[in-house]
């Protein structure tokens, strides 16, 4: 006698953004440099912390990531935790490949020579640990090397539901953006 195997059925892809989506998350600019030795950075959710010892971090890349590219090169990269403020910062790194994107963004270079956004909440400077197959995504494990906290109590930006969100309920706007 056989067991019928169970139906497995499938999401697609609408129906697994709505649902993920209600995962609530902080915003992120990851940043890197390109080959030819300007900065490049993306807009990123898909953030977690690994481990604590050694400290490891993650970040999900759609494949086609020209930022993704950059970190494949440079070997490091900075995860900067934007604050309720810099709204404007996850827009702007939102766009591909868009140079003009740093025109009056303030940044210095950090440890690693990837750029530190201003007046971030935090910065975790990054090696790259591991790569890793995420299916239409890569997944980037970096080993944090060095780590720099604003401490000024400013409120965090958040993403939820396909727009971005504050602290205390307050929706600081509802703005549908895309995510990876
Ligand atoms: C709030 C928000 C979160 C995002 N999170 C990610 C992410 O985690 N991974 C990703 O690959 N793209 C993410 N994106 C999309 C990228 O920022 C976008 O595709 C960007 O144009 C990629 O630029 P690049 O190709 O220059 O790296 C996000 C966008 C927004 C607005």
């Amino acid at each position: 006698m056989t067991t019928a195997s169970p139906a497995i059925a499938d999401v697609t892809s609408a129906e697994f953004r709505h649902a993920v989506g209600h995962f609530a998350t902080g915003v992120t600019v990851v940043t890197s440099v390109g080959a030819d030795g300007e900065p490049v950075g993306t807009t990123a959710n898909a953030v977690s912390s690994v481990s604590l010892d050694p400290p490891l971090v993650l970040v999900c890349f759609d494949r086609s990531s020209l930022t993704l590219a950059a970190i494949r090169g440079h070997g490091a990269f900075v995860v900067n935790v934007l604050a309720a403020a810099q709204q404007h910062l996850s827009a702007n790194f939102a766009r591909r490949g868009f140079a003009a994107a740093w025109d009056g963004v303030r940044h210095r270079p950090g440890l690693t020579g990837s750029p530190r956004l201003d007046d971030v909440l935090a910065a975790l400077e990054c090696t790259v640990e591991y790569r890793l197959p995420g299916g239409d995504h890569e997944i980037i494990v970096g080993r944090v090397r060095e780590v720099g906290t604003a401490g000024d109590g400013a409120e965090p930006l958040l993403h939820w539901r396909g727009g971005y969100a504050a602290l205390g309920g307050g929706a600081c706007s509802r703005t549908m953006v895309a995510t990876a």
